[in-house]
């Protein structure tokens, strides 16, 4: 079966028009001057259809994007004809070269289902680091009463209908959230699945620090939630790490 992102590649930036990926480029850079590398080269992990990687090569970084939908990719090869684009899986992608700054945003990092896939990108990102490069990434806020629950969230278009039930599960070892998307498009119904792992920042924290991560920090920055009308603001984190 098709996955979420292979499904609606091309409403993509529709449903997520609401984003303020420009504010997200404002976070990066402030972490990038803080760092003590000068970044020029930057791998966008989960790079969906290019949003921020246009902004950020528009500003003369060099950009290389991996993301595990050739759908997303193809979209974001049109929009930066200046990047390279890879489709490779975030747990185990190898591309032979180390860049200064690893980021991976709009809580793609939670794509990883458990802290053992959490390692594994994480140490995947750090092995594409240079020394004192910068990792940086967002996530949900996650609060310590995670707890069993549904819920359902929806987006409208002439000819597209997509509408999202959720629920979340805590079990003894991990914390998911699995969603169940119906989808009209052009009056053909379908439906996926979409399933994320939630993490509690002192999880994140100490995993970073035991790959290896130098300093890290987060920081939580308000952010529009993924509804219609784009009126609610949730909080998100976002982690640094500094490579040794
Ligand atoms: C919410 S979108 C974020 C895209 C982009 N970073 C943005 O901010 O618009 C999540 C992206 O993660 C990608 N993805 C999901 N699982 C992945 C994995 N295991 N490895 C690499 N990319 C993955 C999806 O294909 C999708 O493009």
């Amino acid at each position: 079966m098709k996955n979420l992102y292979q499904k609606i590649s091309i409403h993509y930036d529709s449903i997520y028009r609401w984003k303020d990926y420009e504010n997200d480029v404002v976070i990066l850079e402030e972490f990038f001057r803080k760092s003590e590398i000068m970044v020029k080269q930057i791998l966008d992990v989960a790079c969906g259809t290019g949003n921020h990687d246009l902004l950020l090569a528009r500003k003369g970084y060099r950009i290389t994007g991996i993301d595990s939908t050739a759908e997303m990719l193809a979209i974001a090869k049109k929009k930066v004809r200046n990047a390279i684009f890879r489709e490779s899986d975030m747990k185990d992608f190898v591309l032979n070269h180390t860049f200064d700054a690893v980021i991976c945003l709009f809580s793609s990092i939670n794509y990883n289902l458990d802290l053992r896939e959490l390692e594994k990108t994480l140490r995947n990102f750090y092995r594409h680091l240079k020394p004192k490069g910068i990792c940086i990434f967002d996530t949900w806020i996650l609060k310590k009463n995670f707890r069993n629950r549904l819920n359902g969230i929806g987006y409208t278009d002439e000819d597209f209908d997509i509408v999202r039930f959720g629920y979340s599960k805590a079990t003894s070892n991990s914390r998911t959230s699995t969603s169940l998307y119906l989808i009209r498009d052009r009056g053909k119904l379908q439906f996926c699945t979409d399933s994320a792992g939630h993490f509690l920042p002192s999880e994140i924290l100490a995993l970073m620090r035991k790959i290896g991560f130098n300093s890290s920090e987060y920081k939580i920055v308000p952010h529009e939630i993924f509804d219609s009308n784009a009126t609610r603001k949730v909080d998100r984190n976002f982690f640094v790490g500094i490579k040794v």
